[in-house]
């Protein structure tokens, strides 16, 4: 594999060299780009000997100004090691004033990115928010050690073992066009149902994790359509995203959409009621007590559990106790092939959070805990048990059909 590795100007930028021999001994071609900062700390002459190729470095001293490009274009991966706090900002700001945030902006393919940094840096506010863009961007972070420092300090901030963002990259490009042949319907955050023309009923759903599903699917090369209630999200890239405000115009989105799809995921928290015969006026204030009467809302992950076809079906179980049973309960009754078991109302996962911990229940008879993790992680997770999921019961079908021609 053809491999872009860009080094920036930390101290850890010595490990660097370390990493491309590691990956030149495991037979991959690498390119080294180093930002202006990290020739302070290494010379390129080092990764010049180590990988056989002259470092790529001041974007104005090569001889064709598009050179960033057609490098960009000729290698399947970028892992940039180590990231300092002020590359980060720049990656996720798309800034580029130098060849390694220039070639970043060019290039297409899957990015590792492994931070080094002082602790209070790592850990600021700035540098966190950054991170998080990033790994919503979908590139793979290789999360730093917590240890002794350069700075004298210890904590978080250390750059991974090189064996460790080798590994990284190694199972990122494992992956990952897996998705290329499926076109996969997900629907994301809550719905409102109007009260009145200036009132709604909804629910604290953020849409964040099936954004992360459509983000995730897109980059595995799915077609994705994203039908989305309202939510406080850009519109993730190379998927169509589908504006929905009620679970009515929701279930009406689902089925107009539904036909080529593969894999259906009903991320969105639906509103289970709305308001029967909503008035086309303010309702105004009165000191006496008013009510307001409720119709149930259509199920849609049932309906699609009844017209699902050979498609995967995968809904979701937003819980606040007994996650296992409610996950299995609503699987079964509904026809799916797997309910992610979410908990909610906690404040490390669930809702709003950036991160979740969910718990699979398959038509397998299978429940697969999966770790705390950023929902993008959770996202390729639910993904890779859906495909596994699906090769098990095509295999059981084969093994059906078989059966039938031998007797
Ligand atoms: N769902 C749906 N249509 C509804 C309600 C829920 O499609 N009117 C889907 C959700 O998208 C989710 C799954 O059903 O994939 C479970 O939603 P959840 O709110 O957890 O469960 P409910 O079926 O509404 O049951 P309860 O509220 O009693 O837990």
């Amino acid at each position: 594999m053809k491999i872009l590795l860009g080094v920036g100007g930390g101290i850890a930028a010595y490990k660097a060299a370390e990493l491309a021999r590691l990956l030149m001994q495991q037979g991959h071609e690498v390119q080294v780009i180093m930002t202006r900062a990290a020739e302070e700390f290494v010379r390129p002459l080092t990764f010049a000997a180590l990988t056989g190729r002259k470092a790529l470095t001041d974007l104005f001293a090569i001889e064709s100004a598009i050179e960033h490009i057609s490098v960009a274009q000729d290698h399947d991966l970028l892992v940039i090691a180590p990231a300092t706090a002020d590359l980060m900002a720049k990656l996720a700001h798309g800034l580029a004033d130098d060849f390694l945030t220039t070639l970043y902006l060019a290039f297409t393919g899957p990015v590792a990115i492994a931070p080094a940094m002082n602790v209070n840096m790592w850990q600021h506010a700035a540098t966190q928010a950054n991170l998080e863009t990033l790994r919503r961007r979908g590139h793979r972070i290789v999360e730093p050690d917590s240890g002794y420092l350069a700075c004298g300090m210890t904590g978080p901030g250390r750059l991974a073992a090189p064996e460790e963002i080798a590994e990284a990259i190694a199972s990122e490009t494992r992956k990952r066009r897996d998705l290329e042949d499926e076109t996969i319907l997900i629907t994301a955050g809550p719905t409102q149902e109007p009260i009145d023309p200036v009132r709604f009923l909804s629910n604290r759903s953020s849409g964040k994790m099936g954004y992360a599903l459509a983000e995730a699917a897109a980059a595995r090369g799915a077609r994705v359509v994203l039908i989305s209630g309202p939510v406080n999200l850009a519109p993730p890239r190379g998927v169509e995203t589908v504006p929905v405000r009620t679970a009515i115009e929701m279930r009406d989105k689902v089925f107009e959409r539904l036909a080529p799809a593969t894999i259906v995921v009903k991320a969105a928290a639906v509103a289970d009621f709305h308001v029967a015969n909503a008035p086309g006026q303010k309702i105004k204030k009165t000191a006496a007590r008013i009510s307001l009467e409720l119709d149930p809302t259509p199920d849609i992950l049932a309906e699609l559990g009844r017209k699902k076809g050979d498609r995967l079906l995968i809904g979701f179980a937003a819980e606040t106790q007994n996650l296992q049973q409610e996950a299995r309960r609503k699987l079964e009754s509904k026809n799916c092939d797997m309910v992610v078991g979410n908990l909610v109302g906690g404040a490390d996962s669930g809702f709003e959070s950036d991160y979740n911990q969910v718990t699979l229940a398959l038509s397998s008879g299978e429940n697969i805990p999966l770790p705390l993790a950023g929902k993008r992680e959770v996202a390729d997770r639910i993904f890779d048990e859906a495909l596994k999921l699906r090769l098990a019961l095509h295999g059981q079908q084969i093994t059906l059909l078989t059966d039938g021609l031998k007797s």
